[in-house]
């Protein structure tokens, strides 16, 4: 199956960070299908040699396993092409069409037929009402296209409707694809496949066996260089109303009929309309933000979120949220999920921590921890599953131990990473690991109420020290219910 990647801001920093190492790692692991190009777009005038010279130099800062020889540049590089892209030209759409619909020599009598295009947003959002519309009258969204779409898509509900009208302006629900990527790490994707695809926990799975659920996405960084992006988002909107909540999806949906994307995707949605909505009491109540003050991260003094670059002075911006919710439905109701994200945390650590019921009635003496399934995302990713077992000497005392399961060790030679995943599915047209936009928009409508409230509430973010696991009220909010976040267990 051929194909055409092209790539709307080629030049760009996702393009560069994220999409280029990712599309070299599918090359180098010879899963990009045979006869595919890669086309970058953007404002300025480059040839493709003068386009791969520039990958080839910013390869040079990628960490080293991960960057190509001369000889493995040297294949990606053949599929690499570049061409200038002025988006309110409509000629220049033409001559995209055109490049995509050439007949190639390795295509044969074949050649002119259509092939997949899948074409990636990775400009600015407010690009896209133009360029959906231009695709549209170019031709360029017939049934072999794909528009892949990433975030931010939306800063509130109102926004996103709006992204999903302009591209639903031109292209059908089913050729939009929108990329969480934490949904294309491997540790998501075993979770499907732990519930789904063995026996043993799903009976468990409910009310009746489990305490509670934690969902941590903590990062070591700070907001690096993008202060003034950070500062228009905050973490609510920048990790809970996307990864958190596509998390808790896969945590807490029904087994779905069947592994398709829709029957998967059907499930989500339902468990994101459970959600108990906010109320301005349960915001003041159940969610605490937070905002990073100078502090130790790894043993380096980092400066506090207030002196970071492009950070306007005296900015409310939250770098940190937890929050309480509960699922209302007959599986979960009454159990708390709690959702945690912040950046100058103690370290990045990812990871989704069921906690199991204690035994009804403890018939050894000493420690009574109840089980707990620890679901690694990051950095390492794997699962744990903790038990309670006697040591083998002469005492009656149970002591924990755990069962390790280090998926980077048992499949490493399988594994692909998150970015490189997903735009394989792209290419090949396989949407489970896709957002539909009604579950994009229902988070959005859930999160809204807490951005409601604190929009209008002038105590603003609760300062944290870097290196901290965020403010004392986040342990205050889980003790409440009388239990502990992982790391204070
Ligand atoms: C992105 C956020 O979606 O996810 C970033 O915009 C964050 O702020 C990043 O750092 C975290 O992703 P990962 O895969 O490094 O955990």
């Amino acid at each position: 199956m051929s194909f055409d990647l092209v790539v709307f801001g080629g030049t760009g920093d996702l393009a560069w960070r994220k999409l280029l190492p990712a599309l070299f790692q599918a090359s180098r692991h010879g899963k990009l299908p045979a006869g595919g190009r890669l086309l970058a777009l953007a404002r300025d005038e480059r040839s493709d040699d003068e386009y791969r010279a520039y990958i080839k130099e910013r390869f040079a800062e990628v960490e080293p396993s991960k960057r190509p020889n001369e000889e493995e540049f040297a294949r990606f590089a053949q599929m690499l092409h570049y061409r200038r892209m002025d988006v309110s030209q409509p000629e220049h759409y033409l001559g995209l069409k055109r490049w995509i619909e050439e007949p190639r020599a390795d295509e044969g009598r074949a050649g002119g037929r259509a092939k997949t295009a899948v074409l990636f947003m990775a400009t600015s959002p407010h690009l896209f009402p133009v360029i959906c519309d231009q695709l549209g009258q170019a031709g360029l969204n017939g049934p072999h296209v794909r528009l892949v779409l990433e975030k931010p898509l939306g800063h509130d509900l109102a926004s996103a409707q709006e992204i999903n009208r302009v591209v639903r302006s031109a292209f059908r629900e089913e050729q939009a694809l929108r990329i969480d990527h934490y949904l294309g790490k491997a540790a998501v994707q075993n979770l499907m496949a732990l519930r789904f695809g063995n026996a043993l926990f799903e009976p468990l799975w409910r009310r009746e066996s489990i305490a509670n659920i934690q969902i941590t996405l903590a990062e070591g960084l700070g907001v690096g260089k993008r202060g003034d992006f950070y500062d228009q988002t905050g973490a609510l909107r920048d990790m809970i109303q996307n990864h958190a909540l596509q998390l808790l999806t896969m945590i807490a949906m029904e087994p779905p009929s069947s592994n398709d994307a829709d029957a998967i995707r059907d499930e989500k949605l339902k468990v994101l309309r459970s959600l108990k909505p906010f109320t301005p009491e349960s915001v003041a109540r159940d969610v605490v933000r937070g905002q990073y003050k100078a502090g130790t991260v790894d043993g380096q003094a980092v400066p506090g979120y207030l002196e970071e670059v492009k950070v306007p002075a005296g900015s409310a911006c939250e770098t940190f949220v937890a929050l309480r919710t509960e699922i209302q439905n007959w599986r979960w109701a009454g159990v708390p999920f709690y959702l945690r994200t912040g950046k100058r945390l103690s370290g990045r650590d990812a990871q989704i921590v069921v906690n199991f019921r204690e035994v009804p009635h403890p018939i050894f003496p000493g420690t009574r921890q109840a089980n707990k399934l620890v679901i690694k995302l990051q950095p390492d990713d794997g699962l744990e599953l903790h038990l309670l077992a006697k040591s083998g000497s002469c005492s009656e005392l149970l002591s924990p131990v755990s069962l390790d399961l280090d998926f980077d060790r048992a499949f490493a030679s399988e594994r692909v990473g998150g970015y490189e995943r997903l735009l394989l599915d792209a290419i090949a047209g396989r949407l489970n690991l896709f957002v539909r936009s009604d579950e994009q928009e229902q988070a959005w409508r859930w999160v809204e109420p807490v951005l409601h409230a604190w929009a209008g509430d002038r105590t603003g973010p609760r300062p944290y020290s870097a290196g901290s696991w965020g403010p004392p009220a986040a342990s205050a909010l889980v003790a409440r219910d009388g239990y502990a976040w992982a790391e204070e267990q």
